[in-house]
């Protein structure tokens, strides 16, 4: 684990889960958590869908574990139908959203630009952005993933951005529920240029958190959270299990 950065553990459940069977696994999730006897050694976040923002606030209070939303809209209030502004998700409980995950890039149509300004929201309402970034299969194969990843970094990124309200997920698009991951080189590689960016583009970037994202499970999570670079991950499928989730968050160095 690099210099003091502290490692981060996100939950993203996606669309995924009605009330009964998510409150289970919270409470399945926390159970797990007080019965650890060792000191966590990340911070911890979960991200429900929307619906479930209220009942998680009340599930997860008294507990070690954070509550975030998975989008925001870039204005604090107005005419946006189906949208959830960053005050709301506020006042919901959450301390964290996530922005510009690939499935929003691809299936909302959201560019760097669009993804700063939901960032920059997010940091006015006092949330913590996990900023997703990550190359297509495509892109890798043409050798573009450390150009994409880093013009995704310099873009998605408000000025404003500090390690306290701040943290860059990498997320190869080909990785995300695929079952495949990259290599711990090639996530290396990419980590390294993310963290060249952010130290270029601002004065305390050093200090931004970079997560790895796409198939993260316990099986392998133990070699890619020990990389250097690498300070936590953003976990999909795996995360709706407690027990396979619980068991990445304890592999954190
Ligand atoms: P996955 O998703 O763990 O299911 O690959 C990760 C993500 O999209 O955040």
């Amino acid at each position: 684990m690099a210099g003091t950065r502290r490692p981060l553990i996100a939950a993203n459940w996606k669309m995924n889960g009605l009330r009964g069977d998510s409150l289970a696994r919270v409470a399945a999730v926390i159970d797990r958590a007080r019965a650890s006897t060792a000191p966590l050694r990340a911070d911890v976040v979960i991200c429900p869908p929307a619906t479930l923002l209220w009942a998680l606030r009340d599930a997860l209070q008294g507990s070690d574990i954070a509550l975030g939303a998975q989008d925001c809209h870039a204005k604090p209030s107005g005419a946006h139908t189906g949208d959830i502004a960053a005050p709301m998700l506020v006042e919901a409980g959450c301390r964290y959203v996530i922005v510009g995950h690939s499935e929003r890039r691809a299936g909302h149509g959201e560019s760097d630009a669009a993804v700063r300004a939901k960032a920059e929201a997010a940091h006015a309402a006092g949330l913590t952005a996990i900023i997703c970034v990550g190359e297509s299969e495509e892109e890798r194969k043409a050798g573009r993933a450390v150009e994409i990843v880093t013009r995704q970094t310099v873009e998605s990124l408000p000025d404003g951005a500090t390690p306290a309200n701040t943290v860059v997920a990498y997320e190869p698009i080909w990785a995300i529920g695929s079952g495949q991951t990259p290599t711990t080189v090639e996530i290396a590689e990419a980590h390294a240029a993310i963290r060249r960016a952010l130290g270029a583009e601002r004065k305390d970037g050093d200090g931004i958190r970079i997560l790895y994202g796409g198939s993260v499970k316990a099986a392998n999570a133990k070699p890619i959270l020990a990389l250097p670079l690498v300070e936590g991950a953003l976990v999909g499928g795996a995360s709706l299990d407690a027990r396979e989730f619980w068991a990445i968050v304890e592999s954190c160095p």
